[in-house]
């Protein structure tokens, strides 16, 4: 069965990359949640979409020049009244640990390299033993490449935005036991392709009701959508 992971959270209804969004995913229940990283001035590692707080909090500026103690201070809450802090990941990953969730890391080091990223991550992931319900994604397929080297036991899978052609050689290639492509760069064929070849295909951002449906009918491994509610009653058809 096609499994759904909520992005950032159930942040259909639910301030994105919360823990409210998170807690209400698994209410939903959802089989995953996807979260996205940056890193703080001081090295924590914190759960926020943009490299600035300012489309999704109270504040302005980087990420990369807050302190941990200072971001906490700002409300990430854009969808409700009771305040929410940006979580970090050790938050997240420790709740995560009250129930059986798997959990997608994407790491936001695109357009700002942060020195140490993959290592805090790895280390965190380590340190609370969920190896093996993590997989770790990122558009930096270079990044992708380093975590495997760090930690063969975790998984990977990089994210497109384009298809690519064949996408289970270049997957092998880099040890990657997944990819994640934006829904529409995937045809049938492709997708079919490469879970044949042992590949795992986790399309994002699944939203609308046709999408889901085309997903679920393939038998896709998961679909990555902003609403486990709706995708959860879609699925239950299949
Ligand atoms: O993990 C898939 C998706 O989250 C990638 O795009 O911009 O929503 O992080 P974005
Ligand atoms: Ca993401």
């Amino acid at each position: 069965m096609t499994q759904i992971f909520a992005h950032r959270g159930y942040s259909a209804s639910f301030a994105e990359n919360t823990m409210g969004a998170f807690v209400e995913a698994e209410k939903a229940r959802a089989d995953g949640i996807e979260l996205d990283v940056q890193l703080t001035k001081d090295g924590e590692i914190v759960v926020i979409h943009d490299e600035k707080v300012d489309r999704t909090t109270s504040g302005k500026g980087f990420i990369k020049d807050f302190l941990y103690k200072d971001i906490r201070k700002l409300n990430a809450n854009n969808k409700g009244v009771k305040k929410e802090s940006i979580p970090s990941l050790s938050e997240v990953l420790e709740w995560l640990k009250t129930n059986k969730l798997q959990c997608n890391i994407e790491l936001k080091n695109g357009l700002i390299t942060y020195e140490g990223m993959e290592e805090k991550v790895i280390q965190l992931v380590r340190k609370y033993g969920l190896s093996d319900r993590i997989i770790i994604s990122s558009f930096n397929h270079y990044s992708i490449v380093y975590c495997y080297r760090l930690a063969p036991e975790i998984e990977t899978a990089p994210l497109f935005i384009e298809g690519i052609y064949m996408p289970w050689i270049y997957s092998q290639s880099i040890k990657a036991k997944g990819i994640h492509p934006k829904h529409s760069a995937m045809s049938d064929n492709i997708i079919i392709n490469t879970m044949e070849n042992g590949i795992a295909v986790r399309p994002y951002t699944v939203n609308k009701d046709a999408d889901m449906h085309r997903l679920f009918n393939l038998n896709c491994t998961a679909i990555i959508t902003d609403d486990p509610v709706k995708a959860f009653k879609i699925r239950k058809q299949y």
